[in-house]
């Protein structure tokens, strides 16, 4: 049985004050012990403090990206070396707002997952197609290219160290969420091209999220599917009952 992952993507908000703020209410209010892995993803500039307010307990801290460099010179870049010395033991990978605003490939994704997976973070590899590929009928298609492309030259065992989050491009930040169906055909289309690329251990082992719009109230459903896996969540992890509701839901 995998376990559940629901992470936040904060993006670019929240000041220090305002990540202290949320990342304490989190805390406070989070009742699920270890069942399931949570995960706060804040902006560069809030991870240090976030670590203070969660050491010591089982919620997780991640970067929104990094470099695939180890150090030099790369202004305005962070390495993986700085995100674990900051606390995190994850890094968001490949999100659709950087491959969109920010011009990142597959290529840049697979050297990035090469890079933190070395400095032992742990990557969370977004995915997923736009609305007119999807009109275009060519979701399985864009699916397979990314994930080819991100996990190339991974060994199995590098591949069972990742977390995919499956996002159609269409459903992010735009109140429309995948229906149920959707989400589950695409998630478990993902984990069998895990298997034709890997084997029976890798497929059943990553876990996939979720994101695009989840909430509390399609949460529960959406993570009642057998391979939805968790949530990433962008605009419902910025309010402290909301994302609650979701890992508890
Ligand atoms: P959203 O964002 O929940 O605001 O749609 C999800 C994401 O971009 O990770």
């Amino acid at each position: 049985m995998r376990k559940r992952i629901i992470a936040g993507n904060w993006k670019m908000n929240k000041t220090v004050d305002e990540a202290l703020e949320l990342a304490a209410a989190i805390k406070e209010g989070i009742k699920t012990g270890d069942k399931i892995d949570v995960v706060l993803c804040p902006p560069f500039t809030d991870v240090t403090a976030v670590a203070l307010v969660i050491q010591n307990t089982r919620i997780g801290l991640g970067g929104q990206n990094l470099h695939w460099e180890e150090k030099g010179a790369f202004t305005g870049e962070i390495s993986a070396a700085m995100l674990r010395s900051a606390g995190c033991e994850y890094v968001i990978i490949g999100h659709s707002e950087r491959r969109q605003y920010f011009h990142e490939t597959d290529e840049t994704v697979n050297r990035k997952i090469k890079t933190a997976l070395s400095a032992g973070l742990r990557p969370i590899v977004c995915v997923g197609e736009t609305l007119k590929e999807r009109e275009d009928n060519l979701t399985e298609r864009v699916l397979e290219t990314q994930v080819e492309g991100c996990l190339a030259g991974l060994t199995a065992g590098q591949a069972a160290e990742i977390i995919l989050a499956y996002e159609p491009v269409w459903a992010i930040g735009t109140g429309v969420v995948a229906t149920v169906e959707q989400a589950q055909a695409a998630h478990q289309y993902i984990r069998d091209l895990l298997f034709k690329l890997y084997d029976r251990t890798v497929a059943d082992r990553v876990r996939i999220q979720y994101g695009g719009s989840m909430k509390p109230d399609n949460s529960g459903q959406l993570l009642a599917q057998p391979d939805i896996d968790g949530g990433l969540v962008g605009g419902a992890s910025l309010d402290a009952q909301s994302f609650l509701d979701i890992i508890h839901s």
